[in-house]
């Protein structure tokens, strides 16, 4: 049975005492609400990754990760941060490919299919994300731009590589803008990208493959999207930055 998740991504938001404090409260009360096969993670800024790790240490079912990591080994690369540098804070988790990177720091899927190699390499699990903008959706563009992000991005990886990882579909015009895709939407997309992952691998891989659904998912929202058959759980913002919200988010697996 694959792993059903809800990760919070926690952008560039919190000061190193708020995001102590918010992660502490968020692990007291999800703790209970977890089981079996489901799993909180929160991705922090690197800042807090070391410490975070310390205090996920009391909570068998709340990981955490990082939301970039280099796809270079080490150098002379100013200012940035390597994989075996957030491995070694403990931190299990990356996100890799997130729209927000795609978009201000101009990372494409060359670049990202690095970075995934990389972080891999380093034993770190990839949260890789993929998904459309508004200009692409509005002219059908969605499922083409979705297999171009997937085969250029992670399918050259082998089957082993590849199981590491957990996909998040993330369209753009959903994100930090209220407007949620429908769950029919979710689905339909999800379905396709575990069709694809089932062509490029077997059935069995894509079966066991954990697919988030991410854009503007909230406790209103996320029973419709979770109920769908091919949506594993969720990546979430804004919601994550409220300790009732992501906690009423991952109630909705019960
Ligand atoms: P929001 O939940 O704020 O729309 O952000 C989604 C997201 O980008 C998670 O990575």
């Amino acid at each position: 049975m694959r792993k059903k998740i809800v990760a919070g991504n926690w952008k560039m938001n919190l000061d190193y005492a708020e995001g102590m404090s918010l992660f502490s409260e968020i692990a007291n009360m999800v703790k209970d609400e977890i089981t079996g096969q489901q799993l909180a993670v929160i991705c922090s800024p690197f800042i807090h990754l070391s410490s975070l790790v310390q205090l996920a240490k009391s909570y068998d079912k709340v990981a955490v990760g990082a939301q970039n990591a280099h796809q270079y080994e080490s150098g002379a690369y100013t200012g940035e941060i390597s994989a075996k540098m957030v491995k070694s804070t403990g931190a299990a988790y990356v996100i890799l490919g997130h729209s927000e990177r795609r978009q201000y720091f101009g990372e494409d899927n060359q670049l990202l299919a690095q970075k995934t190699l990389t972080a891999l390499n380093n034993g770190l699990k990839p949260i890789f994300c993929i998904g459309e903008t508004l200009n692409e959706r509005e002219s059908e563009q969605h499922f083409e731009v979705i297999k171009t992000q997937l085969e250029e991005g992670v399918f050259s990886l082998s089957t082993e590589q590849f199981e590491q990882l957990v996909l998040a579909y993330e369209p753009v015009w959903a994100i930090g803008t209220g407007k949620t895709a429908s769950s029919e939407q979710a689905q339909e997309i999800h379905a396709f990208i575990r069709e694809q992952i089932a062509n490029n691998y077997t059935q069995e891989v894509a079966d066991n493959t954990t697919i988030l659904y991410g854009g503007s998912c909230n406790p209103k929202n996320a029973a419709d999207l979770f109920a769908q058959p091919d949506i594993d759980g969720g990546l979430i913002g804004g919601a994550s930055l409220k300790s009732r919200d992501f906690l009423d988010i991952v109630k909705v697996f019960n």
